[in-house]
C-alpha cells in the first residue's frame, strides 16, 4: 500500500556519505515521500561537486536504485516511520580521515586532565576544537568519568601479561591524531590545540610518524606491509564504526593506541625465513605463510579465526625519535572487543603462546579512546554532555 508523502528531511553532513545516503533517498522516493534535501559541506571534499550534481538528479529524476543491506533496512525505517516529520542523520562515515588510510605524516598528542579541572570548563575546551578531515580526536574513560557521562563499551586500557610479555597500560584522557602532508604543518597545529587546551589539559606526550615507501599501504620499519588484511568499503565502515543506537553514538568509533618500540638491529640479523616466520607472510612478496608457526603473527591475530571474526581498521604508522623507532599502532572499531580479544592471544592468554613479535619489539604506552561523530567542525559530544 502506497502511504501518504511525509517530508523526510536528508541532511548529509558530508559527500563521503553520498553513497549511502543517495540510495536512502531513492528508496524514499519510490515510497512517495517527499524531500526537503539539504547538503552540508563543511569539509574539504573534491567530490563535493559531482555529489552536489547527484543530489539534484535525485529531486528532479526520483529514480530508484537497488538499495544495498544497510541502505535497505534505514529506507525500511522511513517507509515504516509514523512520524510526520523524519530527519535521517547519516553519520555512518563522519571520520572520512579514519577511512581514507595513512597520510605522509602523522602526529601523536596524548593529554591528561589538569588537577582539579572543572567539568564545564574542560568540555567546553574540547568542544572548541576545530574538526577537519586532518584531524582525528579520541576521548578517554578517565575524562568521560570527569564529565560525569557514560558511553558504553569504553573502558581503560587493561595491562596484561603472558608468558615472558608485558603489556602496559598508559591511559590518557585524551588523544588526537593530527595528519597531513607536511610536517611543518603539523608542528603549528599542535602547538595550536596544545595552547587552546592548556588550562585543562596538560600535553603527556607527542609522537611524530610518517609513511614508510611508496605503496599504497604503509610499510612497517621492518619492511614488511602492514594493513594488507584491512576490511576496505562498506567491510570498513562496518567494522570502525558505531552502526545502531542514539544519535550521538552512531557514527563514533573507537580505538586502540599502542606504541611498539622495536630492535631493528636485532631483527634485521635474523635471516630471511626466520623474519618471515615472525610475521607469517613472505617480505619478498607479502605472501602468506600456511605452514608458519602458530606463534607468527598473521597467526595470532587472524581476524576470521576468532568467534565471532574480529575484524579492526588499522591505521599505524611507523615513528623514529627519542623514544626509539618502531610502530604507532592504531585500530579503530566499532567496539573495542575484536583488539582485544588480538591482543589477548598475542600476549599468550588463549593458548600460551607468545606472538613471535615480542621477540623484537615490545609495547610501552596502550590507551583506548572513543572518537564522537562530528557534526559540522565540531564533536558531536551529546551522549558525554550531562
Ligand atoms: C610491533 C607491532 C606490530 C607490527 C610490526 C605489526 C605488523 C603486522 C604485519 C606486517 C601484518 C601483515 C599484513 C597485514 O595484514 O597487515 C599484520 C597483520 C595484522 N596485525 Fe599486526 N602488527 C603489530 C601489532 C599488532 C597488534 C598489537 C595487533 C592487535 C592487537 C595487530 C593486529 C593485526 C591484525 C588483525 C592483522 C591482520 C591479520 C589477518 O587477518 O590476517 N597487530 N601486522
Amino acid at each position: 500500500m502506497r502511504r501518504a508523502p511525509i517530508p523526510v528531511e536528508l541532511e548529509f553532513v558530508q559527500p563521503f556519505t553520498f553513497g549511502v545516503a543517495i540510495r536512502l533517498a531513492y528508496n524514499a522516493a519510490a515510497a512517495g515521500f517527499k524531500f526537503l534535501l539539504r547538503v552540508y559541506h563543511s569539509m574539504k571534499h573534491t567530490d563535493f561537486g559531482h555529489a552536489q550534481t547527484h543530489a539534484k538528479q535525485l529531486v528532479t529524476d526520483r529514480r530508484i536504485d537497488q538499495p544495498g543491506p544497510r541502505c535497505f533496512a534505514t529506507a525500511a525505517d522511513v517507509v515504516h516511520s509514523e512520524a510526520h516529520t523524519l530527519c535521517a542523520y547519516i553519520m555512518m562515515q563522519q571520520r572520512p580521515s579514519i577511512l581514507l588510510g595513512v597520510p605522509r605524516v602523522a602526529r601523536y598528542l596524548s593529554f591528561s586532565s589538569q588537577p582539579g579541572v572543572s567539568t564545564t570548563a574542560s568540555l567546553a575546551s574540547v568542544q572548541e576544537l576545530d574538526i577537519d578531515e586532518q584531524i582525528v580526536v579520541g576521548i578517554g574513560e578517565p575524562l568521560v568519568a570527569l564529565w560525569g557521562g557514560a558511553v558504553d563499551e569504553l573502558r581503560g586500557f587493561p595491562a596484561l601479561s603472558g608468558p615472558g610479555v608485558e603489556i602496559p597500560s598508559t591511559q590518557h584522557a585524551l588523544w588526537c591524531w593530527l595528519r597531513g602532508d607536511d610536517q611543518g604543518e603539523l608542528v603549528i597545529r599542535s602547538n595550536a590545540i596544545a595552547d587552546s587546551l592548556q588550562d585543562e589539559f596538560r600535553l603527556e606526550q607527542v609522537v611524530d610518524a610518517f609513511k614508510y615507501g611508496d605503496a599504497e599501504l604503509s610499510l612497517d620499519l621492518t619492511g614488511y606491509e602492514d594493513g594488507t588484511e584491512n576490511p576496505t568499503g562498506d567491510d570498513a565502515n562496518a567494522a570502525a564504526f558505531v552502526q545502531e543506537g542514539a544519535q550521538g553514538m552512531v557514527g563514533s568509533s573507537f580505538v586502540a593506541v599502542q606504541q611498539w618500540v622495536h630492535d631493528l638491529r636485532s631483527f634485521s640479523v635474523l635471516p630471511q625465513i626466520e623474519q618471515d616466520h615472525i610475521i607469517g607472510r613472505r617480505k619478498s612478496d607479502n605472501a602468506e605463510i600456511e605452514d608458519a608457526p602458530l606463534s607468527a603473527h598473521v597467526k595470532r591475530t587472524e581476524q576470521e579465526s576468532f568467534e565471532p571474526p574480529a575484524f579492526v581498521l588499522r591505521r599505524s604508522m611507523p615513528f623514529a625519535g627519542a623514544s626509539g623507532e618502531g610502530l604507532m599502532f592504531v585500530a579503530f572499531g566499532k567496539t573495542l572487543d575484536a583488539f582485544e580479544l588480538q591482543l589477548r592471544r598475542m600476549a599468550g592468554l588463549e593458548d600460551g603462546i607468545p606472538d613471535a613479535l615480542f621477540r623484537f619489539s615490545h609495547p610501552v604506552t596502550g590507551g583506548y579512546y572513543w572518537c564522537p561523530p562530528v557534526q559540522g567542525d565540531r564533536l558531536d559530544l551529546s551522549t558525554v554532555k550531562m
